[in-house]
């Protein structure tokens, strides 16, 4: 095993408080938004935030994941297009009573106009394995965990970066890896449009559960 020091940023109590609060407020702040702006949003951003994501820890450091961003508009027509295909069979029928009842106070239809709006499409693959140089398959560990870290550190860092995305599911989602032309090993994952909200957006008026309800202390 090779190391390295590690760069500790000490703080006092008193600023930790602060920056959590600070932080707590900032991130409570988030929303899921299903109506952007077509404003553009600089690739540069797109690549920090990606980097941001690329920091998160994973099994065995494996870093399964694949993060692919999509602003071509022909191909975001082509996502849109597979995507509601998808979503209308889901709603019409492969979804059961419960979930269409409880989608029903967020709204959602199996329309997704965002999906050729929003600026960029952020496409999450994870990989089960890795294939090495010489073709072998190279086992990857707590992969679904590791990229959900992963994609939380990716909602986190597009936040912060005063912009607004959607966790998005359209279900099933092996079209994804078709249109993006993907390795056998990777796997779609998740989908966030990320860009500007559009004007005067609302959101659903949901409330969070509170710290009590969601702690336990020991
Ligand atoms: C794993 C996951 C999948 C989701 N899939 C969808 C989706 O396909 N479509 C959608 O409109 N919202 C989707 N959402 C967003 C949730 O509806 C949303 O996070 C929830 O209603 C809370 O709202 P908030 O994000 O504004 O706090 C998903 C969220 C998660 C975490």
């Amino acid at each position: 095993m090779n190391t390295i020091s590690y760069h500790h940023e000490s703080v006092s109590e008193h600023e930790m408080l602060e920056r959590s609060v600070a932080f707590y407020q900032q991130m409570s702040k988030r929303r899921s938004i299903r109506a952007f702006s077509d404003r553009p949003v600089p690739r540069e951003v797109i690549e920090k935030i990606i980097e941001t994501a690329g920091t998160s820890p994973s099994g065995a450091h494996k870093q399964p994941w694949t993060f692919c961003a999509v602003q071509e508009p022909a191909l975001k027509t082509q996502i849109r297009i597979k995507a509601e295909e998808e979503e209308y069979k889901s709603y019409h029928g492969r979804m059961s009573e419960e979930w269409l009842n409880d989608l029903k106070p967020i709204g959602t239809d199996w329309k997704k106009p965002f999906l050729e709006i929003a600026s960029w499409l952020i496409v999450i693959f994870k990989k089960p394995y890795d294939i090495d140089n010489s073709g072998t398959k190279q086992q990857n560990y707590y992969v679904n965990e590791s990229v959900g870290i992963a994609v939380g550190m990716l909602i986190t860092a597009i936040h912060q970066a005063g912009l607004v995305t959607l966790t998005h599911t359209p279900s099933p989602m092996n079209f994804l890896a078709e249109l993006l032309k993907r390795p056998e090993n990777e796997r779609a994952f998740l989908l966030l449009p990320v860009g500007y909200p559009a004007d005067q957006v609302e959101v659903p008026d949901l409330k969070r559960k509170t710290l009590e309800e969601i702690s336990k202390f020991y």
